[in-house]
Order: structure tokens, then C-alpha cells, then sequence
């Protein structure tokens, strides 16, 4: 997969490009990552990029000539005039950009975005950007959060991080499974958030980790990991648990949990469970 970041400020996101994960996965050619300089494309003598928004208003916008130039030169297609054939989805290059007005990102976009070979990500400065180039150039406009930052550097570097991970073989498929927000692994058909997750020493200072966690009873373990996850997300993110698609297991566990606080004893039938003492 190949990530083009379009940015007046392009050493904001160089480091992250240039470090760990990211750059091993470049040079084991799963990815390939440009960053361009918007003000490159800007062709007056003092490379002007921002001009003041028509109608009044507060601050700058992005002029549309700079940007448009540098996405053609990403690659990114202009959307036909009106009245022209649209080309056949999926035959435009994905460019997005991130913007507080656009669509919440979540996890099942990073993993649709994940799917495409190439995609352009466009980062706004000042107030924003020239409507007509969003209207010509961006298939996409997301947004991080329900809260502004004061560029799109950083929405930028959440949606390339969160996105690339998921490219097949950058990071190992078992711990993509486990994680929050994983909603195709078995009893987790919905999306849970992740159970806490403990290492040695098993008693650190006054605080032990959870017996059932030691004790070798792999469906145990499942099951109270289940739990955990159920209780978190019920705690944290409730709507989560109203989505369609839970499985009975996770709805008795919730009924379970919210009637009674739980019945969090370890199911001991298994008589092979095992205390290795850890
Ligand atoms: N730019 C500024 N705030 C943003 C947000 N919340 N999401 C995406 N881009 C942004």
C-alpha cells in the first residue's frame, strides 16, 4: 500500500514515517509513504498558500491552486463536471481529508481504507480549505474526534497509523484479533473493547493479578477475558452493547452483569485445570 500525505508542515509527521513499525514495513516493501509540501506547488514569488475567506470571516483558508496542483500531482483524479459520467466506483484514488466536519473515523474505516493500494491524505491549515477543491479532488473528509486540533497533522498521523497496521503482514493477525474493536474473532461477533491484561510478577507490590489469569484453565481464561471485555465496554462505551450482532454468550454475560454484578466464580469442572503459580 502506498500513503501520500499532502502538508504545509510536513516535518510534523516526518518522524513518525521515518520510525519503528513504520519504517520496517516500508523496507519490507509492504508500504511506501511520500510526503509532499503543499507550498512546493505554490508558484508566486513568495509562495503564498492562505488567503482570507470570502463572505468575512475569521482567519485564512488554503488557496486552491497550491493544493490542486500538488494532489494531481499525488495522482488524485478530479471528479467529473456535472452532467459527466461518474467513473466506475473505486476507479477514483482515495483522498481524504481530515477535517472536524467530516465523517467519524472508527475502526471498520481504517480497515476499509487498509483494502485500497494507494491512498492520499490531504491535511488542512488555517481555518480550512477552498471548498472546490474538496468538491473536485476529496472522495473522503474525516474527522478524529468531536473535538478541534489546530491542524490536520495530527488527525492525519491517527488515520496512517491506525490504518496501516492493518496492511496484511505488518503486524501479526493474532494480535489484530484480540484487540478492541475486533469484531470477527468467534464469540466476539460485535465489537468489545479489550480486557486488562496483566504480566510477571504475578503479586507486584500489594496488587495480584486475577487468579483465573495463572491458573492454566485456557476456557476459563477465555471466558473471564469475555467478561472483562463486557464489563469495560459496558462501563465505558454502552453503546457499543446496544449494536446488532451480539452473540447470546456476550448478551447473558450482560444481563449477568447488570443484574447482579456478575457471578465471577471460575468454572472448576475441569479437572486438568492447572495452578502453575506464576
Ligand atoms: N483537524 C482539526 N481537527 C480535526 C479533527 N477533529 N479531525 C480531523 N481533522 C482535524
Amino acid at each position: 500500500m502506498k500513503i501520500t500525505v499532502l502538508s504545509l508542515f510536513p516535518e510534523i509527521l516526518r518522524g513518525f514515517f521515518e520510525s519503528s513499525i513504520m519504517a520496517k514495513a516500508v523496507e519490507r516493501g509492504l508500504m511506501s509513504c511520500e510526503l509532499v509540501n503543499i507550498r512546493d506547488y505554490a508558484i508566486d514569488k513568495h509562495r503564498k498558500c492562505d488567503d482570507e475567506v470570502f463572505g468575512g470571516g475569521a482567519g485564512m483558508l488554503m488557496l486552491p491552486g497550491p493544493l490542486s496542483r500538488a494532489l494531481e500531482a499525488a495522482g488524485s483524479s478530479p471528479c467529473p463536471p456535472a452532467g459527466e459520467a461518474s467513473p466506475e466506483p473505486g476507479a477514483r484514488k482515495r483522498t481524504v481529508f481530515v477535517t472536524p466536519s467530516g465523517r467519524l473515523f472508527n475502526q471498520a474505516m481504517a480497515a476499509e481504507f487498509s483494502r485500497e493500494a494507494e491512498l492520499v491524505i490531504v491535511c488542512g491549515r488555517y481555518e480550512g480549505v477552498d471548498q472546490r477543491v474538496i468538491d473536485r479532488y476529496v472522495t473522503d473528509e474525516v474527522s478524529i474526534g468531536d473535538y478541534v486540533l489546530s491542524s490536520g497533522e495530527i488527525a492525519a498521523l491517527v488515520l496512517v497509523d491506525a490504518v496501516y497496521r492493518l496492511v496484511p503482514g505488518v503486524i501479526s493477525g493474532e494480535s489484530l484479533l484480540e484487540e478492541s474493536f475486533a469484531a470477527s474473532g468467534g464469540a466476539r461477533a460485535a465489537a468489545l473493547l479489550e480486557y486488562p491484561q496483566y504480566t510477571r510478577p504475578a503479586l507486584y507490590d500489594t496488587l495480584r493479578v486475577p487468579e483465573v489469569l495463572t491458573s492454566g484453565h485456557h476456557a476459563n481464561i477465555v471466558r473471564w477475558r469475555l467478561r472483562e471485555s463486557v464489563r469495560k465496554t459496558l462501563a465505558y462505551r454502552p453503546e457499543l452493547l446496544a449494536a446488532e450482532g451480539l452473540s447470546s454468550e456476550v448478551r447473558k454475560l450482560l444481563r449477568e452483569i447488570i443484574t447482579e454484578g456478575g457471578n465471577d466464580e471460575p468454572n472448576t469442572e475441569d479437572p486438568g485445570a492447572a495452578n502453575d503459580g506464576r
